[in-house]
């Protein structure tokens, strides 16, 4: 009779184990309830542990159930915990679900910059000229910015460029014009010379049309026999090749000490349409480069002699050219990097 009930309570134990394990929510509560019932003073070990002090003869078949009981529970929390970590499992995919059939997100492509588009265009047109590309250091020494240039130290020219100088003669660029001395200098006394020389320019000058940094396209051609005519038929074609054959252009006299006779270069204002407006200061024109003939003083710096062979040059601005193109009244929108404006040129 006592055997029976003994038995009946390790039934009884058991059955409430597997209840509580079947009803467990999470791996934590498992775990609760595996030492609730089979840590060292769990409930089904204390079972185990009563059995030494049972009658002899009772021992065998209470320990037998016991450890029946010990092995079910156990088998109960293991398939428990695999139930759990499978619902896991399902929960997580399901939160990390990808839709594969969403769109993807576009890739930003980076462009060229306006600015190097017109240069380049400038390039291009000037190349199927018979042109070829030169360059020079934006860091220069005074003799070839100035000097070389027919521009003395204290010539009133020098304050036409507000200059930024760095140490002793070494000095900021202020136009690309530099370069034509140093190409001379090693092409001498070769024929022709065919060159433009694009770069950046750096002067103390700060509105809507004029910024410390800006860029220029050098142009310099020498040869014999050079004189205006090529160099008005030269601009005048690359005129027509950027702005299209409709645009109006003229020349006015200027004045430069590296080149004799001089004149400026200007086209019919886009924004106004030549009637006057902000941009181009109310006269219609908006100014795009220095010209002239190679003064004989500059020939003679960079190895030729001006009795055998003569040249012109210019030296255009690409900013005013862009501002042209693309109708931008501030040219310091080049410069902002706001990506609305960049975004427009395609
Ligand atoms: C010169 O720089 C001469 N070296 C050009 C030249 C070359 C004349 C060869 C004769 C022979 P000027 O300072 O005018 O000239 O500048 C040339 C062009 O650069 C201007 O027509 C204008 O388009 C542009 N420019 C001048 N200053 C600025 C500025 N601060 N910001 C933007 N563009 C400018
Ligand atoms: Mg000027």
């Amino acid at each position: 009779m006592r055997e029976g009930q003994a038995l009946a309570s390790i039934a009884d134990l058991q059955r409430q184990a597997e209840a509580a394990i079947a009803a467990a929510h999470d791996l934590a509560e498992l775990e609760r309830l595996r030492v609730e019932w089979l840590g060292k003073k769990g409930r089904i070990s204390q079972l185990l542990r009563q059995t030494g002090s049972l009658p002899p003869e009772l021992r065998p078949a209470f320990g037998q159930r016991a450890n029946a009981a010990r092995e079910a529970v156990e088998a109960a929390l293991a398939r428990r915990r695999q139930a759990l970590a499978a619902q896991e499992e399902a929960r997580r995919l399901e939160a990390e679900r990808i839709d594969v059939t969403l769109p993807g997100r576009p890739v930003w492509r980076g462009r060229r910059h306006p600015l190097r588009r017109v240069e380049m265009e400038i390039i291009e047109i000037f190349r199927g000229l018979g042109f070829t590309v030169a360059e020079g250091p934006e860091v220069e020494r005074d003799y070839y910015n100035f000097e070389a240039l027919n521009i003395p130290p204290d010539h009133p020219a020098r304050d036409m460029h507000d200059t930024f100088y760095l140490a002793g003669d070494i000095l900021l660029r202020t136009h690309t014009s530099p370069v034509q001395v140093r190409y001379m200098e090693a092409k001498a006394p070769r024929l022709p010379v065919r060159i433009i020389a694009p770069g950046r320019v750096y002067r103390r000058d700060d509105d809507a049309t004029h910024s410390p940094m800006f860029h220029q396209v050098e142009g310099l051609l020498v040869d014999r026999g050079i004189g205006f005519a090529h160099l008005k038929g030269t601009l005048a074609e690359f005129a027509r090749r950027m702005f299209g054959p409709d645009t109006r252009y003229r020349f006015r006299p200027s004045y430069f000490p590296f080149t004799e006779p001089s004149a400026e270069m200007d086209v019919s204002c886009p924004l106004c349409g030549g009637r006057g407006c902000r941009t181009c200061g109310g006269t219609g024109w908006i100014e795009i480069l220095g010209s002239g003939l190679v003064h004989p003083a500059v020939l003679r710096a960079g190895g030729y002699d001006p009795e055998q062979v003569s040249g012109f040059a210019f030296g255009m601005g690409v900013e005013r050219i862009a501002m042209i193109k693309y109708d931008i009244d501030d040219l310091r929108l080049f410069f902002q990097n706001d990506l609305r404006f960049l975004a427009q040129f395609r």
